[in-house]
């Protein structure tokens, strides 16, 4: 798609003018695409870090924080933010707890083996920010739980709206592969838009990310 081509180009243009990635940020990201574990783009972890660099959220949710690679470009943006990770793989939260004992962030996070509805089902904690993902199938089925968890302002973030570009048109072979959860993104995004308690923005930017901001 010549679209997409043009934005790849430009992220490589950029890329002369950012700041280097510190070196345990690096190798986050090097053993994330060496063991082929998900981990956002680069351009959603300097979105991210924008973000709590203007909010400074004091408490942030992460659904889904698998080796830490998002979690730890929300630290940069607020080195001083309390974020509680979520993820059901044990192997990822072993890899994530090494990783921040390597950047010294230790302390800043709590970290639980769960999946995200048994959390929502035993917590009534309280967030400013929620960045959202884990399976995007679920996403729809846990917007409810997420408002909820918001404080008044806080932010929900989320990634993964163009699910790799597939909600924008499925090659055939992948027709019944991917049909579902395409259908279910959609879904999500139709619902977080008409939420009246949300005010919400999409961004063309990385693999498509929603802003909602909860009014009260
Ligand atoms: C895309 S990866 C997360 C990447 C991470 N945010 C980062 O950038 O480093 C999704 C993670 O969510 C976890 N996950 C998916 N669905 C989940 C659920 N329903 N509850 C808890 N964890 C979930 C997976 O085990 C996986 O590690």
């Amino acid at each position: 798609m010549a679209s997409t081509d043009f934005y790849l180009r430009g992220l490589d243009y950029l890329e002369q003018f950012q700041r280097p990635l510190d070196p345990w940020l690096k190798e986050i990201k090097r053993v994330g695409i060496a063991r082929k574990v998900p981990i956002i783009d680069d351009d959603m972890g300097r979105f991210l870090k924008m973000l709590c660099a203007l909010k400074r959220p004091a408490t942030i949710l992460e659904i889904g924080c698998g080796i830490s690679y998002a979690t730890h470009w929300m630290l940069l943006g607020n080195p001083n933010a309390r974020i509680t990770g979520l993820d059901y793989n044990q192997d990822r939260l072993d890899m994530c707890a090494d990783f921040l004992k390597m950047s010294g962030f230790s302390d800043n996070i709590t970290l639980c083996r769960t999946w995200a509805k048994d959390y929502f089902q035993t917590q009534r904690s309280t967030f400013d920010l929620i960045f959202q993902d884990s399976t995007k199938k679920e996403y729809a089925g846990m917007l409810e739980n997420c408002y909820q968890s918001l404080k008044p302002e806080g932010l929900l973030i989320v990634d993964n709206i163009f699910y790799n570009g597939k909600v924008l048109g499925l090659a055939e072979d992948q027709e019944k592969k991917y049909k579902k959860a395409v259908q279910a993104l959609e879904l999500f995004s139709q619902q977080v838009s008409e939420h009246k308690g949300f005010d919400c923005h999409f961004f063309a930017i990385s693999d498509g990310v929603l802003v909602a901001q909860r009014k009260s």
